[in-house]
């Protein structure tokens, strides 16, 4: 049988356009802990108390020490090899779209440049009300000073993240769903598929005639629709398909 990182690797260098999707575990190396791994966040905290809209009206205090918490940690992490090379194919692919449900912003630390963030930024915020002023703006402060962080009307500010029960940005969905449909070849590298509209692009693509390809360790909602599946981390896979690639 042949080796799906050797065919993975043909299919990319062939590709004329190319889509890729991550997920947390591309950003587990870094030490950034996955939402339903064995240390998954899921694990210890209940996505109803901190990551809802309901949850945010009752407590606003919590949920902003808990991204509060989230965005000391992310601080501390660098990007990994995966990072990197996916940051070198955004260069090398002039049709790459890379598609992230990630708020950690490691893909744009390790250098590229045009990424669709399905589920908004941790390092974003903007009025919960919202006021006139409801632009979403960046802010790098770690630890926050105040907390909940004010917006200058008085309201508290809100993490400029998708939480359970809101819609994604639809400009951003429509721009992955186009791109997942011109795309012949498309990876989906670190992700649980079981969150929607996410893991929907990997069906389409497939549904839409591309070479699918998973580059996870485990098994995932979507193992069973993908053409090829890399079992490697990908801070091992990535490097390496590079490397066939040269
Ligand atoms: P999950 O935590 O659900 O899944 C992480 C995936 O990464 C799993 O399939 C792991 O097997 C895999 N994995 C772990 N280490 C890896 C490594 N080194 N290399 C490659 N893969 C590895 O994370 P997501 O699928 O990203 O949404 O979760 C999707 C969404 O659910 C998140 O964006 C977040 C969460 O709740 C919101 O908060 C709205």
């Amino acid at each position: 049988m042949s080796d799906p990182i050797a065919t993975a690797a043909e299919r990319i260098r062939r590709a004329r356009h190319l889509t890729v999707l991550t997920g947390a575990g591309v950003s587990a190396a870094s030490g950034v802990p996955t939402f339903r791994g064995p240390d998954g966040l899921w694990r210890s905290f209940r996505a109803e108390d901190l990551a809802t809209p309901g949850a945010f009206r009752r407590d606003p205090r919590l949920v902003w020490e808990w991204y509060d918490w989230r965005r000391q940690r992310i601080a501390a992490c660098e990007p990994n090899a995966a990072h990197d090379v996916l940051a070198r194919w955004s260069q090398r692919f002039p049709d790459l779209t890379l598609v992230t449900q990630n708020v950690d912003g490691l893909h744009e630390r390790a250098g590229t440049t045009r990424i669709l963030r399905l589920h908004g930024s941790i390092w974003h915020v903007r009025c919960a009300r919202p006021c006139s002023d409801g632009q979403t703006r960046r802010d790098d402060r770690v630890p926050l000073p105040e907390i909940p962080p004010p917006c200058i009307c008085g309201e508290p500010l809100r993490p400029g993240v998708v939480w359970f029960g809101e819609m994604l940005p639809l400009d951003v969905v429509k721009q992955a769903g186009e791109a997942t449909a011109r795309c012949d070849v498309f990876v989906a590298i670190g992700t649980s598929a079981l969150v929607y509209p996410a893991a929907g692009f990997i069906h389409e693509a497939r549904a839409a005639g591309a070479t699918v390809i998973e580059i996870n360790p485990e098994t995932t909602g979507a193992s069973d629709a993908v053409d090829l599946a890399v079992r490697q981390p990908a801070e091992r896979a990535l490097p390496e398909l590079d490397r066939l690639l040269q």
